[in-house]
């Protein structure tokens, strides 16, 4: 059975007084107002890992980082180690977004190999994939993500990842991926782990993401194969967040 996980990424937003309001709230909301199994996490800007892990240790939601080397120790300027995430007790780690691999020339190998050092350091990788709005456009979609997941997920122990299927063009664009499309192609997804992984992939945890709100969100995690959602815009703020984890209540 895959239990549900919306996972919040906060980008490069929210400072620490403000965080500290937000989780002390989605605490109350968990323990109190959720009638249905989910597992909820929020990413946010490593600085803040140490003090609100502290804080919400006992928490019922997971906390994550957004990113991390594809090394373990040495001479990487300003880069953020999986050992060291481990030491703060993060739960997860977001890898290969889109904004990465568009800004900061994540390949899908350096994906690969987060994903190896996250799972040897007890780190649950979410590893991000989606095609951009061309490749869309031309059909290209399949082959995309298919080629993305070979390569990311390649030799590793897929039944502690999560995937994402994040459309670059829904990303921040207020145009989510229809619930049709979204479900091809996490489906398409499915298979192809299927086929690296026969025993694992009915039971990898796949999320859409990219504007997911409050009006989509129930329709979305309908779909056979959408386990849950990767959320940026609309986890900013806890009441439209609330909303999406209780979308099911
Ligand atoms: P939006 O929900 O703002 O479209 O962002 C999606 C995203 O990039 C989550 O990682």
């Amino acid at each position: 059975m895959r239990i549900p996980y919306i996972v919040g990424n906060w980008k490069m937003n929210i400072g620490f007084d403000e965080a500290y309001d937000f989780l002390e709230e989605l605490n109350k909301i968990y323990t109190t107002e959720m009638t249905h199994n989910i597992r909820v996490g929020i990413a946010l800007q490593a600085p803040l890992l140490v003090p609100m892990i502290a804080e919400f240790y006992d928490g019922n939601f997971l906390i994550g980082a957004q990113t991390c080397c594809d090394h373990l120790e040495g001479a990487y300027t300003g880069e953020i180690s999986p050992v060291i995430l481990a030491e703060c007790e993060t739960n997860f780690c977001i890898i290969g977004h889109s904004e990465r691999r568009q800004y900061y020339n994540e390949s899908d190998e350096a994906i690969n190999t987060k994903a190896k050092l996250l799972l040897e350091c007890g780190i649950e990788p979410i590893i991000c994939v989606g095609e951009t709005l061309e490749q869309f456009e031309n059909n290209q979609t399949k082959e995309v993500i298919e080629a993305q997941i070979e390569k990311c997920c390649k030799d590793i122990n897929i039944s502690e990842c999560v995937i994402a299927y994040e459309p670059v063009w829904a990303i921040g664009t207020g145009k989510s991926a229809t619930s049709k499309i979204a479900q091809e192609v996490c489906h398409l997804i499915r298979e192809k782990i299927r086929m690296m992984y026969p025993e694992d992939a009915d039971n990898v945890i796949i999320q859409y993401g990219g504007s997911v709100n409050s009006k989509n969100i129930k329709e979305l995690m309908a779909c056979e194969d959408i386990d849950g959602a990767l959320v940026g815009g609309a986890s900013l703020k806890i009441d439209s967040f609330k909303e999406l984890i209780k979308y099911g209540d």
